[in-house]
Parts: C-alpha cells; structure tokens; sequence
C-alpha cells in the first residue's frame, strides 16, 4: 500500500520530526550548491493542476528534478479528466507511468477516490478543504526561527476566513499540540468536523470573533486571502464581511515580543494583510514560499522510498 498524504493528520509527529531534520539537511546541501541528490533514480512524478499555482509548481518541479527524477506537469483542461474519464480509471492508467502524483484540485473526495485506485502516493498540492504541503513548509519557517524552543509550547494565531489554510493548521495544533486561537468571522467559520476532532484532541484550540484577542501573545501570526481560488464569485461580498480582519501593525503589536508573520501566498495587500506588515521584519513569507522546496523535497524522499 502507497502512504498517501491527503491531509496533515496523515503524517505523525514522529514522521513530520523526521521530515524537518532531512529538510534541515537538503536546505544546508543546496545553499553549499549541492544540489542534486540520485534518490528518485530517473522516476517520474506526475505534477496536476485543476486551479492555477505558482510556488507549488515550481517548488515540487525543481524537487523533483533535485531529488533525480522528472515532473510530468498536467493542467486538468488539456487532459480526460475535463471529459469526466471516471477517478478510477485515471488513477490507475497514471500508476502504470507515474511513481506518485501531486495533484491541486477542488475536493479532497477526489484525491480520496485517486488514492483508492492507485499504487502510488497521491500528494495533496491544495484542495478546497486543506493545503498540508504549505503548512509542512510554515511549520518547518517556525521551527527555523524558533531555533531550539519548543514548537508545542508556542501560541500561534490564525486571522480571517475558515477555508483550507485554517483546517490544515487545526490539524497542525492537533499533531504538535501548539496553541492556536483562530479569529474568523461569523458565518466563515473552518470545517466543523475538523475543529470538533481538534478540539477534542488539543485543549489549546480556540474559535474566536476578535483578531486582536486571536494574536494576544502569539509567537506566529498567520493569515489568508479573503476569497480563496474556489470563491472568486464570493469576493466582494467577502471583502464587507471580512471588515475588521486584516492583520495590520497594531494586531502584530499585541503578539508576543519577536512573534512571526506568515502568508502562504498569494498576498492580496491591503486587504487581508497591510503593506506595512508584508514588508516588516516580522514578515516571513517568502521564508515560507523557499521553504516548500527544502520540505517537499524531503516529503518526496519519505513517500517514494528508494528503489
Ligand atoms: N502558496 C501556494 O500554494 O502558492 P501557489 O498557489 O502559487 O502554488
Ligand atoms: N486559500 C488560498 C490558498 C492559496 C495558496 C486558496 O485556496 O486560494
């Protein structure tokens, strides 16, 4: 049976620790200017998009190629599965070439009913309800800057919509056993199922109204868009209900001394985030966005053991 990464809970602390130090190692290799290593032995990783991307295509492109294999890049219109060819048949024609597959889409069902069919591991690259690849790599951002502290004794906050982001760091707090305290607004809540398991699991979690109460001595500050890619026709009437959710000078103020900022990115400035904390010295996001490298590669490394 392929491990499949689908969610963040599909990995374990101890996995997730093992990770983090192979990434610790490939990030130092690669800044020394070592950049490939003969892992994947020439095999081919299947890269698909059904929404668009920029950090995650590129990022797993030049894993893939850094780690000896090949990426097979697909963009869902120029293949059967815009013509509905059945799940169940793609996943198993595409586990006759490929040796996993790093798929966007809409719905987790949809990588659920892949993995089902598939000899490969199928790799979540960001679904509507989660995007655990960003989060690995935030993670790891973390752990970099706290530089030996602990990452489960740290608050992190979380400002703004419930979508794909915010699940995948409940489950993070549910794995590593932070703190978290989520400010959302009424009505854009994260998925209920999620935050009840977390809840029951972590007794840090908290579900709040109030960014500045969320940030209260957090040492990560994070965010997200206020219309996510499967939103757009949600946006403007977003843009009213979000009011009073960007994380702006004075919310980086009421977290703790030294804390962090994170976007997964894209940024849209001004509207969730200001300006003046994108470009801040508590900003971290394009640590994050390098980050996805160094992470995903040692993710591959783990799913696709060595011939
Ligand atoms: N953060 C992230 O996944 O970016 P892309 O949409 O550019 O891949
Ligand atoms: N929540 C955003 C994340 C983009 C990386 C989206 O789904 O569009």
């Amino acid at each position: 049976m392929p491990k499949h990464y689908i969610t963040f809970r599909d990995l374990s602390l101890d996995e997730y620790n093992h990770i983090f130090s192979r990434a610790k190692k490939l990030k130092a290799e690669r800044l020394r200017g070592q950049y490939l290593r003969p892992h994947l032995g020439g095999r081919p990783i299947g890269l698909f998009f059904a929404k668009p991307s920029t950090r995650t295509r590129v990022s797993f492109d030049c894993a893939i190629r850094e780690l000896g294999g090949h990426p097979v890049i697909m963009n869902i219109s120029e293949t059967q599965f815009s013509r509905g060819e059945p799940i169940s048949h793609s996943a198993r024609v595409l586990s006759r070439y490929l040796s996993a597959l790093v798929i966007r889409t809409f719905l987790e069902s949809e990588l659920r009913d892949l993995a089902r069919h598939s000899t490969m591991p199928i790799v979540n690259a960001l679904t509507n309800e989660q995007h655990p690849c960003q989060v690995l790599a935030d993670l790891f951002t973390f752990v970099e800057r706290l530089d030996g502290r602990p990452l489960e004794k740290q608050q992190v906050a979380f400002i703004g919509d419930g979508h794909n982001m915010a699940n995948t760091w409940l489950e993070a707090a549910a794995v590593f056993g932070f703190g978290l305290a989520l400010a959302c607004p009424e009505g854009y809540d994260p998925d209920a199922d999620i935050l009840r398991r977390t809840m029951n699991d972590n007794p840090r979690v908290r579900l709040l109204r109030s960014p500045a109460e969320a940030a209260a001595g957090a040492g990560a500050v994070n965010t997200d868009v206020f219309a996510s890619m499967d939103q757009a026709a949600e946006a403007e009437k977003r843009l009213k209900d979000f009011r009073g959710f960007q994380v702006t000078a004075e919310i980086m103020a009421k977290a703790a001394p030294g804390a962090i900022f994170m976007h997964c990115l894209p940024a849209h400035p001004g509207e969730e985030v200001t300006e003046e904390v994108l470009e801040s010295p508590a900003s971290v996001i394009f640590d994050e966005a390098e980050n996805r490298l160094h992470a995903q590669k040692a993710l591959l490394e783990y799913l696709v053991p060595p011939l």
